[in-house]
């Protein structure tokens, strides 16, 4: 076993599990970004060593308003606190304070093919009928895999939609690792069974997202009572009236269900029970209950960290902490590769 390999396997075996995820600071998260990943960060915060962060590099493959931009870093910061990722248990940090991302960046463009970049279904969509694609939409999946692969990550738990960019983190590690030497952990993406893909609320066919111009397509964490219901009760259903999961038939109420379920901890089919018999209206105004029961708290906090010193603080520790163990990976990285200068004379 080489001696490298040798290190991995020790270091893999001493620790818990490495979990990482990231979030674009591009706009106000929505029900789909917490149901589908948010919460799941903390949920594994306790067992596992987590490490999220605030992928604004990530963000900048579209035009931003630099003021906005860094507004926005700091609202998923305080949004990360609020429901709950505690900078106790888990490193909260912002990408481009960390040089490794982009420097291992480069290495994996350099280890993955324009072909398989050009494949990615979400690279479609985002250049899709543009007369000219910037190159960092292009190459953002290969930030992506640098992002996990820095950290040894074992587990990225993400929304369905980010599937194939697991995939192909995987596929890149694998091929230097088989090719080159072993040097990367190839990590599993993590899915929520009911929250993997939250639809949005005027068309279930769509994923909620936060590039719909419709206002109530979805529900932002940050939305007041008021806004809340007027989405809820306007969101999309069928004509059958009957409160059944079955998201090929009636996508609309099978996600209402959904986010009902995962918010309540109601299973499907004990909501199925509960409505038996009423209609869409009923359950429609429970809803707008549980879904405000469920943001209420986490806006109560978000207010009281956004404008804190506690947050600069906890982004500046984090950063820290994400750096010491970034460039532990980038010497082996560039060991791997034969980057930079040797400790030794070498002939
Ligand atoms: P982003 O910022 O688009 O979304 C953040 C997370 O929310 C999930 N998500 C959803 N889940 C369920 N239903 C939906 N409608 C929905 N919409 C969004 C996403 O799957 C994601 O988990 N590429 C990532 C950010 C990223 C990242 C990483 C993630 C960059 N580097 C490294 C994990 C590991 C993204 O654009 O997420």
């Amino acid at each position: 076993m080489a001696e490298n390999e040798e290190k991995l396997t020790e270091t893999r075996h001493e620790r818990r599990k490495r979990v990482f995820s990231g979030v674009q600071p591009s706009g106000s998260l929505h029900l789909g970004n917490y149901l589908g990943a948010i919460k799941q960060f903390v949920d594994l915060q306790n067992d596992n060593d987590c490490i999220y962060c605030i992928v604004d590099e990530h963000a900048i493959t579209v035009p931003q308003d630099p003021k906005e931009l860094r507004k926005h870093i700091l609202d998923l910061a305080a949004l990360y606190m609020a429901v709950g990722v505690d900078p106790e248990k888990s490193i909260i940090f912002v990408q481009s304070e960390v040089p490794g991302h982009a420097q291992l960046g480069w290495v994996l463009a350099c280890s993955s093919y324009t072909g398989e970049l050009f494949r990615m279904t979400q690279f479609k969509a985002k250049s899709g009928g543009k007369e000219s694609v910037g190159t960092g939409l292009l190459v953002y999946p290969v930030l992506m895999a640098a992002d996990i692969l820095l950290y040894d990550t074992d587990i990225v738990p993400v929304g369905s939609d980010q599937k194939q960019h697991i995939e192909l983190c995987r596929d890149i590690a694998i091929r230097v690792n088989n090719t080159i030497k072993k040097t990367f952990v190839v990590p599993d993406g993590r899915f929520m069974k009911e929250g993997a893909r939250i639809m949005a609320l005027d068309d279930p066919t769509q994923k909620m997202s936060k590039s719909n111009k419709n206002i109530h397509s979805s529900i932002a964490l940050l939305d007041d009572a008021n806004k809340i219901k007027k989405s809820i009760m306007k969101s999309v259903t069928d004509s059958e009236g009957i409160v059944r999961f079955d998201p090929d038939e009636k996508p609309g109420v099978s996600n209402l269900m959904n986010i009902y379920s995962v918010l309540s901890g109601e299973s499907l089919d004990s909501i199925e029970e509960m409505y038996a018999g009423k209609g869409y209206g009923d359950f429609k105004k429970d809803l707008v209950g549980v879904v405000q029961k469920a943001l209420a708290p986490i806006q109560e906090r978000y207010n009281e960290i956004r404008y804190s010193e506690e947050l600069l603080t906890t982004l500046h520790d984090g950063a820290e902490k994400a750096n010491s163990i970034a460039e532990r990976t980038m010497k082996r990285v560039y060991d791997t590769f034969g980057l930079g200068v040797p400790a030794k004379i070498v002939r």
